[in-house]
């Protein structure tokens, strides 16, 4: 038999949010709504849509690995470089190749949980030894990683907002924290739901790369521009950690359809800002009707909300599984009577409390 490398055995493959055709098929529903993974309810840019279409023209040809059109609208919009930016197939690539340049085997990698899973793995892969603090009130504790590191940490790991709270922390506590961080040390600022926030104490990361050279930035087309099918995310920081990356990526790894779709996005302000304000309205609505019911929840600064539901997760999973509604049970996460729901439409969201109050009820 092939042996595979001893860390290997030691990893478990990530668990994504149930897909819709594979609920159908194995319960024999017609109408089935995601809200597990995160995605736009809107679905994407008729624009983006449009260029996906457009780049089919030539599949026979590789893509431009620079993916040249899209740096340059993202490096105006941004006012950086273009030997500060890199591209993953999503920001998920990304996080999978910061420890793969960047991680010695042994070396300590600290986040704090729960969090996003990928991390855990990424690190595990390349044999660091994976270190994670609780969050506190549901937050990622910067004084508490700062404090954890040692002169064997490597990378620190940080969502912000969290996932699966969606919490924030504030600007003057990000740049207090990387004020104390050495500079031999990887900051990971994974800002995957950025353009969802809402509070104007949010850090402004790129402003901060200049004095913190050792941060990188990751931002994704997956969410607010709805293109997580396509897959493109990309991480911002000093040159000299770009350029790291840059010799471990694939050639290849971001396709034409998904370069060509990501530019359309940012050609599309409209958009992002329905798909913003829809969020915000859905997400109030859903404080008011939980707060009706009694239910607790942690206000959040993304497109999903953790709640309390006070059962079980994975039977709530289950029963609103049965009724078509896919969520993501907090067992995963440790918090085990929260599910953590994305926000979508308003129909889905009244066709979610409706099932969940019966559940509640029965
Ligand atoms: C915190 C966080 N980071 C990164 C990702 C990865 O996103 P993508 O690979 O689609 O860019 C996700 C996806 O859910 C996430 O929640």
């Amino acid at each position: 038999m092939i042996s595979y490398r001893k860390v290997v055995g030691k990893m478990k493959p990530y668990v994504p949010g149930k897909p819709i055709d594979e609920v159908k098929r194995e319960l024999g529903l017609d109408d089935v709504i995601k809200l597990a993974s995160n995605e736009n309810p809107l679905g994407c840019s008729s624009k983006a849509k449009q260029a996906v279409i457009n780049s089919l023209d030539a599949p026979s040809l590789y893509p431009d690995g620079n993916c040249t059109v899209l740096r340059w609208a993202l490096c105006e919009k941004l006012k950086i470089n273009p030997d500060q930016l890199i591209f993953g197939a999503g920001s998920d690539e990304l996080l999978g190749m910061i420890p793969q340049a960047f991680l010695e085997p042994g070396e300590e990698v600290l986040t704090c949980t729960p969090s996003f899973p990928r991390y855990a793995s990424a690190t595990q892969l390349m044999g660091g030894t994976f270190i994670e603090l609780p969050l506190n009130n549901h937050t990622f504790d910067l004084e508490a990683l700062a404090n954890g590191v040692t002169p064997r940490t490597k990378i620190i790991f940080i969502a912000n907002p969290n996932n699966p709270t969606g919490t924030i922390y504030t600007q003057e506590e990000q740049r207090a924290f990387l004020e104390k961080i050495p500079p031999h040390v990887l900051v990971v600022l994974d800002e995957a739901y950025y353009e969802y926030v809402d509070d104007s104490n949010y850090p402004d990361s790129l402003a901060m790369l200049s004095d913190f050279p050792n941060c990188i930035i990751l931002r994704t087309f997956s969410k607010i521009y709805g293109l997580a099918s396509l897959r493109v995310g990309y991480g911002i920081s000093s040159p000299t950690i770009i350029s790291a990356l840059n010799r471990i990526r694939s050639p290849f790894n971001v396709n034409t359809a998904a370069q060509e779709a990501a530019y359309a996005s940012l050609l599309d302000d409209p958009f992002v800002k329905e798909s913003y304000e829809l969020n915000q309205q859905v997400k109030q609505n859903l404080y008011q009707t939980l707060n009706q019911m009694g239910l607790s929840y942690i206000p959040s600064q993304g497109n999903f909300i953790m709640m309390d539901t006070g059962k079980p997760s994975q039977m709530m999973f289950e029963k609103l599984l049965q009724k078509g509604i896919i969520t993501r049970p907090g067992f995963y996460f440790g918090m085990d009577t929260y599910l953590r729901v994305t926000l979508g439409t308003p129909a889905q969201m009244n066709r979610f409390i409706a099932t969940l109050r019966e559940l509640l009820e029965r």
